[in-house]
């Protein structure tokens, strides 16, 4: 099918997006294939995406500003990232050798993180952090995790005990009573925490703007504290940027002029496709390395598969620092724009350069119902934004594509300001 444009529309003949198989039952628990994704019944699906656009199965064009929460940057099917995947798909998608894609994406990373050494790649930012944590815990023989209320980490479980509640079942005890959490930006509650008994710490485990706890930032003055004590304890220092990434040529990290031990990777690195990475000192790396005795077995049959890599250097080399420049301004007018606007019904809109969310003012968390209906206020006014009501930018997005996202997210939130007060 095509439009005036002439350039091809979405398939419309999908069938209701939730299916039953044969027997009755949804072909997928709860009848999506991530929790994340779910907005009720009538939740639409994706037919295809260009650039910053996407297409639902009824054929509704959207700004995509979820971008598979932050992972497509440069909107979709970029003809760079395609042609880089093509041609390491061309000549076979993954095998059981090493193959040079590993070897030039992590020259690209170690470039823009010159304090660190190493890369084990993994598939998801999930598999990164879980396996940072274990090297960490091999390198100081030490059990405990230090991590902050709220944040996630993927669902490994000794991720999920950050965030506490729902998030702890099916994790086993033992696993609990490893993890300190620790709330936001209390420097006093970090210290005391680490020096009541630093021995029992492997690492402590932070993102440095994390978007389940709210999406504020971390304090300068708390990571300081954070890099100091660790630094101090012989702790390793996690920062978990496979969503900040973005916002710093050299990582959020080096925005704050913070050196962690090991920093987390995933979504942009992969060029959308699945992709996780650790990176780290030498000295930690080591652990994973099949020449020292007692080596942490690792593996992973599509870690490091030529596919990922090859999109993924081809998306690390398109975002340049005058595009996350570019980006990060964009993010900074259209959070003003909005918040100008929705500050008088009592909200403001958290985040940082290229991310954005609108939040009730002050609120240290969103009523899940209101969350939901802000979701659904911005599609229906032609943005898709994250379930968590999160909003990421793209390169493809010019300054009028912003603005009309700003419009459009700024009608959305007065929407249902409204019906709330009402
Ligand atoms: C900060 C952070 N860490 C880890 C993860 C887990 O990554 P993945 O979904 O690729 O497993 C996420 C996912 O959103 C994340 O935001």
């Amino acid at each position: 099918m095509t439009d005036a444009t002439g350039s091809t529309t979405a398939d419309v003949s999908f069938a209701a997006p939730i299916r039953k198989g044969p027997r009755g039952h949804l072909l997928l628990p709860g009848g999506f294939g991530r929790s994340t994704l779910s907005m009720g019944d009538s939740t639409p699906f994706v037919a295809r995406g260009e650039g910053y656009r996407i297409w639902d199965n009824s054929g509704r064009e959207l700004i995509d500003a979820n971008n598979n929460f932050t992972v497509a940057v440069h909107g979709h099917a970029h003809p760079e990232i395609i042609e880089a995947a093509e041609g390491a798909l061309r000549n076979g998608s993954s095998f059981g050798l090493p193959n040079p894609y590993e070897w030039d994406h992590a020259e690209v990373l170690l470039e823009r993180l010159p304090w660190l050494d190493q890369v084990r790649y993994v598939n998801s930012g999930t598999e990164a952090v879980m396996t940072a944590i274990r090297v960490a815990r091999a390198a100081t023989g030490r059990d405990g995790t230090i991590m902050l209320k709220g944040s996630y980490h993927g669902t490994s479980d000794t991720a999920l005990v950050a965030g506490g509640g729902n998030y702890l079942r099916g994790v086993p005890q033992g696993v609990i009573d490893d993890v300190t959490v620790l709330p936001l930006n209390d420097i006093d509650a970090l210290r005391e925490a680490v020096e009541r008994d630093p021995e029992r710490y492997a690492t402590l485990v932070m993102d440095l703007l994390p978007n389940r706890a709210g999406l504020v930032s971390i304090t300068p003055e708390f990571a300081a504290a954070a890099r100091e004590l660790t630094a101090a304890h012989e702790i390793a220092l996690i920062f978990d940027e496979v969503i900040s990434f973005r916002l710093g040529y050299n990582g959020l990290g080096a925005v704050y002029g913070i050196e962690p031990d090991m920093v987390t990777l995933g979504k942009v690195v992969g060029g959308g496709f699945p992709v996780g990475a650790v990176v780290g000192r030498e000295e930690l790396m080591r652990e994973l390395s099949v020449e020292v005795p007692k080596f942490l077995e690792h593996g992973g049959t599509f870690s490091g598969n030529p596919v990922s890599m090859a999109a993924g250097a081809a998306s690390l080399q398109l975002l340049d620092a005058a595009s996350i420049d570019r980006l990060n301004s964009l993010g900074d007018q259209v959070r003003g724009s909005i918040e100008a606007r929705v500050a008088p019904v009592g909200w403001e809109v958290r985040g940082r350069g290229s991310i954005f969310r609108p939040f009730v003012k002050g609120a240290e968390r969103m009523d899940a119902d209101l969350q939901r209906r802000l979701w659904w206020a911005a599609y229906e006014r032609g943005v898709l934004l994250m379930q968590t009501n999160c909003a990421a930018l793209s390169t493809p997005m010019t300054d009028e594509v912003v603005v009309d996202l700003g419009d459009r997210l700024t009608a959305a939130v007065l929407e249902v300001a409204d019906r709330a007060d009402g």
